[in-house]
């Protein structure tokens, strides 16, 4: 096979690869309209420009930890859609709980009843659009292909 035909086939794999793990559920959402549900529910908490609390990694005397930030310095990049969503929507203790893990005091609360599910993914894809391209390729990177 000659070097030509290489240069060919990378971007057409590059191209699939991207494509096979797109986020499709946080394409096309209301940006603006998760800006807002977002300030009204998670700014107390998770700051209004996103910044988390101070010393987020430190947990407080009663195990529970300050809000992380949402921007590019916390982690919630590292995770999948599907996790962000039920984290948002359960609740913290409710989804680490059905991950297995126990002995955890969350400070996250649940939504399930007070933001639509739209409004939650609305809001997750406001905090992606907010990292730079290398963020949102990890995170997408993270979620099973479709
Ligand atoms: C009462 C404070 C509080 C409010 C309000 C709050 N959070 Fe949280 N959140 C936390 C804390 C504390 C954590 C850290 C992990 C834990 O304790 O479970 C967290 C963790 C998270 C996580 C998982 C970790 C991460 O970095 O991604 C997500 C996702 C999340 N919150 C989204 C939201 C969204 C979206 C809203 C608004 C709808 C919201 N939170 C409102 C306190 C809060």
């Amino acid at each position: 096979m000659g070097q030509c035909h290489m240069k060919w086939l990378v971007p057409v794999f590059v191209f699939w690869t991207t494509w096979a793990i797109a986020d499709h559920e946080l394409d096309d959402r209301d940006i603006a309209a998760g800006r807002a549900v977002y300030a009204e529910n998670c700014a107390v908490c998770h700051g209004a420009n996103l910044e988390g609390q101070p010393d987020w990694r430190t947990p407080g005397e009663d195990g529970v930890l300050p809000a992380p930030p949402h921007d590019a310095s916390g982690h919630t990049w590292h995770h999948d859609s599907a996790m962000l969503f039920d984290y948002t929507k359960q609740g913290g203790q409710a989804t680490l709980a059905a991950m297995g893990v126990t002995g955890f005091n969350s400070g996250m609360p649940a939504f399930d009843g007070v933001i639509s599910d739209d409004d939650i993914w609305n809001i997750l894809a406001y905090i992606r659009s907010t990292w730079p391209e290398k963020e949102r390729e990890v995170q997408a990177s993270r979620n099973p292909p479709h």
